[in-house]
């Protein structure tokens, strides 16, 4: 499968610390990865740098998609490219009604088609569509509104931070349907979460600690990191769950 993003040797720092140290990831066309790494890893700094983010531009190595190289390109240009991302905390859009938030994320502007992206997140477009974009949405309405515009919009290339957070047990069917339809579509999904339950939609994974690649391969592989709690790395700013139990 064509290598779709691609990093060498991906380095970011901030005030001399390495936030990304040294990462060499792949993307495959069309596939779902995951980037999963315990809190601080620099798993939602990969995607802010991905993103090509005010603050996330100077970063030493390359990214490169579909070949070409980001560096030089700002975050508008690489949405441009067919890149996009659903934030962990998703931005508000105050003051737009959802018609509206969701006519202009749409691809094809059919209203059919924001029914259908709102109803895979189990949204019924009615009663919302009126709706002022305010304080008044929740957090979990507001990352479905947020994910159903990017349904609607049909990226290329799609980064997911914690697509989970904020969600109840109940509606996660709906997030995991979304990320099965952008991927049925042909999206390219890069799924950031500490979830193992998130991680069981992807096919590949990649570990990140302390801004490192620690492991990489399929999910059977990568999911051992949540059965041991946290794997033996060089940095030890995690501690070991069986050294935790020592304290317990
Ligand atoms: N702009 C910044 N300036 C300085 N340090 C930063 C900046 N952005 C991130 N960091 C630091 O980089 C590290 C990685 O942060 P990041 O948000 O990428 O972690 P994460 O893997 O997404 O964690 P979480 O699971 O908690 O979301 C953290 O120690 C954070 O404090
Ligand atoms: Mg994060």
């Amino acid at each position: 499968m064509e290598t779709l993003l691609k990093t060498e040797n991906l380095t970011l720092s901030f005030n001399g610390k390495k936030i990304l140290d040294n990462l060499n990831l792949t993307f495959k066309r069309s596939e779902i990865h995951a980037v999963v790494g315990p809190n601080g890893a620099g798993k939602s700094t990969f995607a802010s740098t991905v993103m090509g983010l005010d603050g996330y531009r100077k970063f030493e190595g390359g990214i490169f998609y579909k070949g070409l190289s980001l560096k030089e390109l700002g975050v508008y240009e690489r949405a441009k490219l067919g890149i996009t991302m659903g934030w962990q905390e998703p931005a508000r859009f105050e003051g737009l009604k959802i018609r509206q938030f969701m006519k202009a994320s749409s691809k094809d502007k059919k209203e059919d088609s924001i029914i259908e992206a709102l109803s895979i997140l189990g949204i019924d477009y009615r009663e919302y569509a009126d709706r002022i974009i305010d304080k008044s949405l929740s957090g979990g309405e507001r990352k479905k509104f947020e994910l159903a515009s990017i349904v609607a919009m049909q990226p290329e290339l799609v980064i997911l931070d914690e697509p989970d957070s904020g969600i109840d047990v109940a509606s996660l069917d709906n997030i995991f349907g979304a990320i099965r339809h952008l991927h049925d579509n042909g999206a390219t999904v890069i799924l950031i979460t500490h979830s193992l339950e998130v991680l069981k939609n992807a096919q590949y994974a990649y570990l990140l600690c302390s801004g490192t690649l620690l492991d990489e391969g399929r999910v059977s592989k990568i999911r051992k990191y949540f059965e041991g709690k946290c794997l033996t790395c060089a940095h030890k700013n995690i501690p070991l769950f069986s050294e935790l139990e020592r304290y317990v």
